[in-house]
């Protein structure tokens, strides 16, 4: 069989190990693999690149992706959806593999379900926001990252007698703010799944002045809903209908400091969180994935995104996949409040 494979969208740690057991499990089973490069635009605009065993060796620890990515979507134009349904006829794929999250996976799902193209899914994100696994790779190595940094940001802020503000990625859900805030000890997380109030992350930062801790770190998610902050959109919305978000951190800071008059920092991680090698977790997660779904291929059970569900490798719909954003439960959010402060 000759199996493409791209990536989509944000890149993440763990793309390349996807990547790599995708093509050794093709060759075992004397196969060809595809690199489609930077995503949906590859298809469209005939880039290819042969991924041969050479081409996957020492990439498996390496962040990023050997194929690039973008956030081309193909149903923008209908002239962009013959050129990619003509390059796929030319290079005579028999699969292709979609590495990506709810926009990539969206389109595998439409090409699949409209033209009938045998596509299989991946599913990646560093935000956690894909339905029909627990996890996806990236995820804990952004929060590890994450976690490290609020160490660090802990020790200078004590040091100072500061608030720290620390703003995390996670788009519309707050998975990486939540676990991020829980490892890290944080005094409060604000999440876009919950409203809350300055005043409310004030009283906690006074608590802790109280019970004598002078310091507080508090974690935002780059979408959270604070009452009366805007949400911090920072671009006009992309090919998918997403806009850059961004700066909720800073006016938290301020309106805190207003608030409270504690000295307040800020912080924003932003793309680090997404860079540099992939946890062990996740080398191991993005490797049983992608073996997964290159046996969903070469069975020909197409339409279908391999998925962790317990400590299990299956696989459910791509429909099932992209159906809606997965948000953080009530019920974690809850469990982070206790612990926090
Ligand atoms: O979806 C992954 C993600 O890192 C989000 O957490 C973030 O909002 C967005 O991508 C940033 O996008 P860009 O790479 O275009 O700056």
């Amino acid at each position: 069989m000759r199996i493409g494979l791209l990536t989509g969208g944000g890149d993440c740690p763990g793309l390349n190990a996807v990547i790599r057991a995708v093509v050794l499990d093709t060759l075992r089973r004397d196969g060809e693999c595809v690199g489609v490069l930077e995503g949906w635009r590859g298809l469209i605009d005939d880039a290819t690149r042969r991924l041969g065993r050479d081409d996957v060796r020492s990439i498996l620890h390496q962040g990023g992706t050997i194929l690039r990515t973008s956030r081309t979507n193909p149903f923008r134009s209908a002239d962009a959806v013959e050129r990619l349904l003509a390059t796929w006829k030319k290079l005579e794929l028999d699969a292709l593999v979609a590495i990506g999250g709810e926009d990539t996976l969206g389109v595998a799902a439409r090409l699949f379900r409209e033209f009938d193209l045998p596509i299989v899914g991946v599913p990646k994100t560093i935000d956690n926001d894909l339905s029909g696994t627990d996890y996806t790779f990236g995820f804990d190595t952004a929060v590890s990252i994450a976690t490290d940094a609020i160490d660090r940001l802990a020790t200078t802020a004590e040091s100072h007698n500061r608030v720290i503000v620390v703003e995390v990625m996670g788009r519309e859900a707050g998975w990486i703010a939540t676990h991020a805030g829980i490892a890290g000890g944080a005094a409060f997380i604000a999440i876009p799944e919950r409203e809350v109030s300055v005043a409310e992350i004030g009283r906690a930062v006074r608590a802790r002045a109280e019970a004598g801790q002078s310091y507080s770190i508090i974690v935002v998610a780059e979408g959270a809903a604070v009452a009366g902050l805007g949400r911090g959109r920072r671009s006009a919305a992309d090919e998918f209908g997403h806009a850059l978000l961004g700066g909720i951190g800073q006016q938290v800071a301020d309106a805190l400091e207003a608030e409270t008059g504690f000295e307040t920092r800020v912080t924003v991680l932003g793309h680090i969180q997404r860079g540099g090698s992939p946890t062990a977790y996740d080398r191991v997660l993005a490797t049983r994935l992608g073996l997964h779904a290159s046996e969903l291929a070469h069975k020909g059970d197409f339409g279908r995104m391999a998925a962790l569900s317990g400590a299990e490798i299956t696989s459910v719909t791509l429909e099932e996949a992209v159906a809606e954003v997965k948000t953080v439960p009530s019920e974690l959010s809850e469990l982070a409040a206790i612990v926090s402060g």
